[in-house]
């Protein structure tokens, strides 16, 4: 982030204390702070009786062997049946949990009662293929009900999912079957994308050749748009027939709160994808808390909308977990905001009166560029609280948002989080906190989160460092999926606690690889990955993926790839590429290195500007210097070249650029 942006950031003094109709009645209020400072495992101890346990636990946190953590150790729940038997159970049954619009306007509501005829018949269906307790199962499906219900049904019988997000590519989808050595894949014939059916299931079927992935027994497919699909005899099962003729019967069996709920991938810097783990309990009981407190869910009034994808932790703990848990109605969207109009996620607000709405700076800052009328055309009233989530939010993306969606009226509550810790850690409180437009602002009650400098020492307000989390949390990571050491050296040691107050010296620190600052009010405000992971539209995407990717082209010698700042999508992907003896440089190739990323990885992660080098700058060690090829990428004055091995590079690769560098 430029200077200058920081500049701004640090004299944003525009407020906005919560409205009266928010404050009053509020879930959460400011004693809430207090109660957690003073006793913050009681805090959550008491935030897990929200869930219906089947033991309740005695322990709250076992921090005897840290960073490994356990919540809640004695306690022995079901997930599904806090997500859906327990709303039917207290006479809720009638009260829709989803209201599904499909991307060609076909839609379907599900009750609650219904939702556990569903999850009971698909649970009863996946034991019926063998699938057991501990066993992992891959979801490789669009936005329908079925994903939510999939999920759920392997919750119920303690089968961990693996979600892949179904943009994602045959290849990024057989790493992760592999890594964890699934047995059953849910997929779909496909799904609607931009007005036509979009397949899925030759992904799978690709995906199944490669090498690591024979142990998978079995693919239920949902019949969602009826194209031609390919079959493989005695593993291909259709869901409507397989789930269709089972009981709507189905008795939950109590899991241990540590018991595995599901991995989900996420990119690293270091090649290979990472599984974070999360469980059951300690996972479930912040997920409920912070969906019950920064969206300060009225269950029987409210009509929630999350529009991130179920492939993301935010679909999983914000569409799936946290809202079933507490009981709301909500909106699952299968297909893109502008199809068929610009309108359309509008459009579908006035429909169902959505109340809470949940999305990502990427998307409003599409929504402000198609301009002011088109959310203007309808009647956005019911709209009483807005979220935002997986990137900064810019202040003028923020302040759009809340003038041209909330009427000028809607708290807005810019949700700090990631993959692995499970559920929001900083936020403001939409009925407690005075709101300032691009700041994250306050770790959540029971949550300690400060700004450290390079020595993990707690910054003064008004100075920038690393963001840390100072306290195990109960959604957070228990592990990388087979790798505790990598669980080890990516989050826990780079920083011990210096002098941080409240933490003891030396505690370890989790460092969440986000650059942050605390103004003089003592808000938070991240700046981006400090790390090599680009943020493009709001998804994380390795450079070291898309550089091996490139690299397994024929015609690609090398590749160093960076993230150049980029006013739409956060950042872009630019890639510098060394081509092999006599591959021609022209356009055609550009485009061919393009669509063969987009083949590996998915479309999200091709390059916006491929360039052909003659050299790559490196260290004496080997390292490729991307800090210098950022600059260039973003038209800047080169830094400190004096690492390099050969200063005269740089010039060779600005003389390429059509500015000239
Ligand atoms: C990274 C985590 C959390 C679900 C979606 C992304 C960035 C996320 C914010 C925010 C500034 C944010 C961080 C974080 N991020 N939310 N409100 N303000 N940055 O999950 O893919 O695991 O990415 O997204 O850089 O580390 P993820």
């Amino acid at each position: 982030m430029s200077n200058e942006s920081l500049a701004n950031l640090m004299t944003e003094d525009r407020r906005f204390p919560p409205p009266a109709e928010v404050a009053d009645g509020a879930n959460v209020t400011a004693d809430a702070y207090e109660r957690a400072a003073v006793d913050r495992l009681g805090f959550w101890a008491e935030q897990a009786r929200r869930l219906d346990w089947a033991a309740e636990p005695e322990q709250t946190l076992d921090w005897s062997n840290p960073p490994f953590a356990k919540w809640f150790a004695d306690g022995r729940l079901n997930v599904a049946h806090n997500c859906v038997d327990r709303h039917v159970e207290a006479g809720h049954g009638d009260r829709v949990a989803i209201h599904f619009e499909g991307e060609p306007g076909d839609t379907r509501s599900i009750t609650y009662a219904e939702l556990r005829e569903e999850v009971s018949r698909a649970a009863n269906a996946l034991v019926e293929l063998g699938v057991r307790g501990g066993d992992r199962v891959a979801i490789y499906l669009p936005m329908i009900p079925e994903a939510v219900v999939a999920m759920l049904a392997c919750a119920r019988i303690g089968a961990p999912h693996s979600v892949v997000f179904g943009g994602f590519s045959a290849d990024a989808l057989a790493t992760r079957i592999e890594d964890a050595d699934a047995r059953l894949v849910i997929t779909a014939d496909g799904g609607y994308r931009r007005g036509k059916p979009s397949p899925l299931k030759p992904a799978v079927d690709e995906a199944l050749t490669r090498p690591g992935t024979e142990r998978v027994r079995n693919v239920l497919v949902v019949r969602r748009t009826g194209e031609e699909t390919a079959w493989t005899e005695g593993r291909d099962l259709w869901w409507d027939e397989t789930v269709g003729r089972q009981s709507p019967e189905h008795t939950p069996e109590a899991f241990e709160a540590e018991h595995p709920l599901f991995i989900l991938y996420t990119s690293g810097t270091t090649g290979k994808p990472k599984g974070i783990l999360h469980t059951s309990g300690g996972y479930l009981t912040q997920t409920s808390y912070t969906h019950h407190a920064v969206f300060d869910l009225k269950p029987e009034s409210d009509v929630y909308w999350c529009t991130a994808d179920i492939g993301w932790v935010t679909g999983h703990s914000y569409i799936v977990y946290g809202p079933l848990a507490n009981g709301a109605t909500q909106v699952i969207y299968e297909g893109t905001p502008d199809t068929p109009h610009r309108g359309r996620w509008w459009e579908i607000v006035q429909k169902y009166g959505v109340t809470l709405l949940y999305t990502a700076p990427t998307a409003i800052r599409a929504c402000m560029k198609w301009g002011d009328d088109i959310p203007a055309k309808f009647d956005l009233s019911s709209l009483r609280i807005l979220g935002s989530v997986g990137e900064p939010i810019n202040p003028e993306a923020w302040i759009w948002y809340r003038e041209h969606i909330g009427a000028g009226r809607t708290p807005i509550v810019d949700t700090w989080w990631q993959t692995e810790t499970g559920a929001m850690m900083v936020s403001p409180l939409p009925g407690v906190t005075s709101t300032k437009p691009g700041s994250a602002q306050v770790p959540l009650p029971g949550i300690g989160a400060t700004v450290v400098d390079d020595d993990a020492n707690a910054v003064p307000d008004g100075h920038g460092g690393y963001l840390v989390l100072t306290e195990p949390w109960p959604s957070m990571l228990r592990t990388i999926w087979g790798d505790d050491q990598r669980y080890l050296d990516t989050y826990w040691s780079r920083f011990r606690a210096g002098s941080v107050p409240g933490v003891e010296k030396d505690a370890p620190l989790y460092f969440a690889g986000d650059g942050a600052k605390k103004d003089t009010d003592g808000d938070i405000w991240l700046l981006g990955r400090v790390d090599d992971v680009m943020l493009v539209s709001g998804h994380n995407i390795s450079t070291t993926e898309v550089e091996s990717a490139l690299v397994s082209h024929p015609k690609v010698a090398e590749a160093a790839v960076v993230g150049a700042a980029d006013p739409q999508t956060t950042q872009a992907i630019c890639a510098f590429v060394i081509l092999r003896g006599s591959a021609a440089e022209d356009e055609g190739l550009v485009e061919e290195l393009r669509a063969h990323v987009g083949k590996h990885l998915g479309p999200i992660a091709k390059p916006k500007r491929i360039l052909p080098v003659a050299e790559l700058p490196k260290t004496r060690s080997g390292k490729i210097m991307r800090r210098l090829l950022r600059d260039v990428a973003e038209n800047r004055e080169l830094g400190d070249v004096t690492t390099l091995t050969d200063s005269s590079v740089m010039q060779l690769i600005q003389a390429k650029l059509p500015s000239g560098g």
